[in-house]
C-alpha cells in the first residue's frame, strides 16, 4: 500500500474515539520497532521525522527506511514532517515524498502564524499533502527552539476558528499542558492537563482533527533501567497514561511520542552495555533498544491508543 495522508485515519478515529499514534523516526531500529508492533496489531501509524531527524539521517535515507516499512507492513502510513519550522523546509518535504507536513509558527504572533501557515497550506494542497499547524506554546526543546515553562502559553479558544478559517490547515496542535521531553512536571508536582480548554476548542471546531504534542508518559520502568545502568534521569516525569486515554477518545486524533521512544531504546542498549562492557557488536545492544521500542508501541497502540484493528 503506497503512503497515505492522514485526512481518513483522522475522519475514522474522530468517529471511533481513538487516536493515532505519530512516533518520531531518527534510525531503522526505532522504525522497525515501531512498523513491526502496528503491523502486527493492523494499526495505521504516522511516522514523523523531525528537521533534526533529517539533519541526523539524511532525508533520502529516511523514506527509504519507511518505503520498506511499507512493503513489510500492511498497514496505512503517514510520512509526516515534525515541526516544521519554515516553508523552505516543508517544502523540501512535500517534494521529497512526505504525505504530511507540519508548520510550526507557534512561536510567532497570531498574524505571522497565520500567514506563514496559509503559505505552506497553500503550496502542499495543490501537491495533495496536509498540513498541521499549532496555536499556543508547549513547554519543552525541540531543535532548537526552547521555551521555559513560564512562556509556555495555553492555546486560546477564541483564536482557533478564525486561524484555521484563514489558514485551511488539516488539523491542529494545540498547547494544554503537555510539553515536549522527559521532564514534563517538577518533583512533587500534580501532572494536570486543560481538558476544559480542549472542550471549548471543541465547541469551536466541531469534527476538526486536534493534536497533541509532547505526549510521552515516561515510563518509570524504563526511568528504573536507565538510573541502574549508569544513567541519569532523576526526576523524569511523563503525562499520566489515562490523561492520553482521555484526550484519545476526545477530538484528539494525533498523539506525538517521542522521548518514550528514547527511553525504550537508551533502557535497552544501557542495559546491555553495562552488564557486559566487552559487548561491541552494535547488532547485540540495539537488537534490545528495537525489542524495547516494539514492546513500548504495543503498549500505546493496545492500552493508550486504541488504534489496534483500525488498519
Ligand atoms: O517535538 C520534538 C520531537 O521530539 C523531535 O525532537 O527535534 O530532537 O528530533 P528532535
Ligand atoms: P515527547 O517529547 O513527549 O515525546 O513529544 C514528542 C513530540 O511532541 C514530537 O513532536
Ligand atoms: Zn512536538
Amino acid at each position: 500500500m503506497p503512503l497515505v495522508t492522514t485526512t481518513e485515519m483522522f475522519k475514522k478515529a474522530y468517529e471511533g474515539g481513538y487516536a493515532i499514534g505519530a512516533f518520531n523516526v531518527n534510525n531503522m531500529e526505532i522504525l522497525q520497532g515501531i512498523a513491526e508492533a502496528a503491523g502486527e496489531l493492523k494499526s495505521p501509524i504516522i511516522l514523523q521525522v523531525s528537521k533534526g531527524a533529517r539533519a541526523y539521517a539524511n532525508h533520502t535515507y529516511l523514506v527509504k527506511l519507511v518505503e520498506a516499512a511499507l512493503i513489510e507492513n500492511d498497514i496505512p502510513i503517514a510520512l509526516h514532517l515534525d515541526h516544521g519550522p519554515d516553508f523552505e523546509t516543508c517544502k523540501a518535504c512535500i517534494d521529497g515524498g512526505f504525505t504530511s507536513v507540519m508548520i510550526d509558527g507557534s512561536h510567532y504572533d497570531f498574524e505571522k502564524n497565520v500567514a506563514v501557515s496559509k503559505e505552506v497550506v497553500e503550496y502542499a494542497h495543490s501537491k495533495g499533502v496536509v498540513v498541521e499547524a499549532e496555536l499556543g506554546q508547549l513547554a519543552g526543546v525541540e531543535d532548537d527552539v526552547k521555551v521555559s515553562d513560564a512562556d509556555a502559553q495555553y492555546t486560546q479558544p477564541d483564536q482557533v476558528e478564525e486561524f484555521v478559517d484563514r489558514t485551511g490547515v488539516d488539523s491542529l496542535a494545540i498547547a494544554i499542558g503537555t510539553s515536549h521531553g522527559a521532564y514534563k512536571f517538577k518533583p512533587g508536582q500534580k501532572p494536570q492537563l486543560r481538558f476544559d480548554i480542549l472542550e471549548e476548542i471543541t465547541k469551536r471546531l466541531p469534527n476538526f482533527p486536534i493534536v497533541l504534542h509532547g505526549a510521552s508518559s515516561v515510563s518509570q520502568e524504563y526511568v528504573k533501567i536507565i538510573q541502574e545502568n549508569g544513567g541519569n534521569l532523576a526526576d523524569a516525569i511523563g503525562i499520566p497514561e489515562d490523561m492520553l486515554r482521555q484526550a484519545a477518545r476526545s477530538a484528539v486524533c494525533k498523539i506525538n511520542i517521542d522521548s518514550d521512544l528514547r527511553l525504550a531504546m537508551t533502557a535497552g542498549i544501557r542495559q546491555v552495555m553495562w552488564n557486559d562492557p566487552s559487548v561491541f557488536d552494535p547488532r547485540e545492544y540495539l537488537k534490545v533498544g528495537r525489542a524495547n521500542v516494539k514492546t513500548l508501541v504495543t503498549h500505546k497502540i493496545k492500552e493508550v491508543l486504541g488504534s489496534d484493528g483500525k488498519a
